[in-house]
């Protein structure tokens, strides 16, 4: 994988902010995008030498105009995802808790795979990756629960899948993904870590993992684990 131009969409902490960090680092010739939306939380991000902008994913309209602002992209990345007190059982169901995380997680990151479009050429090699989770798998699902966060995932696989048709049908050599990029420790999952027993990832380490994945990717429309093994959807 060759980067010269990559963006990072919600780059202001956590994998974002680590993928953002492991660029600089291995492509130190490129230029890096990256957004974010809460200014306290992305003071680091503004340290670094990459090139931030504040950006209100779910306005449209500021999307649209932002993305021009672009030249052509090598590689995008959507880190956009939220789990808010996962619902553990039926009791727990809202229609405005359902709205919110499928607004977050899926309608959100879609429409950077909308505008995204534009910026990626046709016929060179590009990748446009989602940052998924591994219970958004339907077959992995063994122990139920967290029913908006899991649901969301699993209709942002099927809406990344879907784009990716469009875009071969339509010419395009761009690589389309979602990756889980395994437990790693953030602001969105440091409430959860407690009875973890397997290995948790530093930001920079998931990164590490995330770009490696992208870089093995063989082909579009794919849901990879940080390891890169496929998930069943
Ligand atoms: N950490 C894990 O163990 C883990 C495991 C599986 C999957 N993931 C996935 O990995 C991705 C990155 O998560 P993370 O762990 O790095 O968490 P994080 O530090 O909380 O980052 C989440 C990102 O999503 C953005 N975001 C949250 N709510 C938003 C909203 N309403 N509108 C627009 N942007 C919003 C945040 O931006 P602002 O804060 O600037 O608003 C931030 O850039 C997520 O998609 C998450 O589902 C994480």
């Amino acid at each position: 994988m060759d980067i010269k131009n990559a963006l990072i969409v919600g780059a202001g902490h956590g994998i974002g902010l680590g993928l953002v960090q492991s660029l600089l680092e291995q492509f130190p010739n490129s230029q890096i995008f990256a957004t974010y939306r809460d200014e306290k939380r992305a003071s680091e991000l503004l340290k670094t030498s990459a090139h931030s902008k504040y950006i209100d994913p779910s306005v449209e309209e500021d999307l649209l105009e932002y993305f021009k602002t672009l030249p052509e992209l090598d590689l995008v990345i959507c880190t956009i995802g939220a789990l808010q007190k996962p619902e553990k059982s039926l009791r727990d169901i809202s229609i405005e808790q359902l709205s919110e995380a499928f607004k977050v997680n899926a309608a959100i990151p879609m429409l950077i795979c909308k505008h995204a479009k534009p910026r990626l050429n046709k016929t060179s090699e590009n990748y446009l990756i989602f940052l998924s989770a591994m219970v958004g798998s339907i077959g992995d699902n063994q122990v139920g629960g967290w029913y908006g966060y899991r649901a969301a995932k699993s209709a942002l696989n099927q809406l990344i899948k879907t784009a990716s048709i469009e875009y071969s049908r339509a010419g395009y050599k761009t690589k389309l993904g979602v990756i889980h990029p395994g437990t790693t420790e953030t602001e969105l999952s440091k409430a959860f870590l407690g009875n973890v027993k397997h290995r948790v990832w530093t930001p920079i380490e998931s990164a590490q993992n995330i770009l490696k994945v992208i870089g093995d990717l063989k082909s579009t429309g794919e849901f990879k684990n940080w390891d890169g093994t496929t998930i069943p959807w």
